[in-house]
């Protein structure tokens, strides 16, 4: 991959370190370097660089979105729980100008109350939801789409 290959920020969120671990009934075996390698694999076919940040703590996402204006071509976000209340990161998000995918394992529309209920989906482009770890594969095609790569 050359370094003129547009970038692709993958941003998980809150206690995504644990996939594989936790909740493996909901979110799946697969950990999250796995996602990581599926979505840098897809992404290398469409000429796409991935750079992936975890983090639990909501001020990390949020600079690594400032970081990417004008920086990176798109972003993939699967926020975790903040998802729900984050209205910072949906605030950092709306200050993007490239396509944005909102990316869960889970569908949360099929799970409590709180969690129909997405602060992100409002400044995204679309959201995938509900297809495991597939979902990773998902949103990089959707971006090559929405880019047209
Ligand atoms: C999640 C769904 C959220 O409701 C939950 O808080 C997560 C994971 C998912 O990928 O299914 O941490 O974003």
């Amino acid at each position: 991959m050359t370094q003129t290959s547009p970038i692709v920020l993958l941003l998980s969120g809150a206690n995504l370190n644990l996939l594989g671990d936790r909740e493996p009934e909901i979110y799946g075996t697969e950990t999250l370097a796995d996602h990581v390698a599926a979505s840098t694999e897809k992404a290398a076919s469409h000429g796409l660089l991935i750079e992936h940040l975890q983090s639990n703590a909501e001020a990390d996402l949020i600079d690594a979105i400032h970081g990417a204006r004008s920086r990176c071509a798109a972003i993939i976000i699967n926020p975790g729980a903040f998802t729900h209340y984050s209205w910072a990161i949906h605030d950092a998000l709306a200050s993007f100008a490239g396509p944005i995918v909102e990316l869960h394992l889970s569908n949360p529309a099929t799970r409590e109350e709180w969690r129909h209920t997405s602060v992100v989906s409002p400044v995204a482009s679309g959201t995938i939801a509900g297809f495991g770890g597939n979902g990773y594969r998902l949103a990089v095609e959707a971006v090559a789409g929405l880019l047209g790569i």
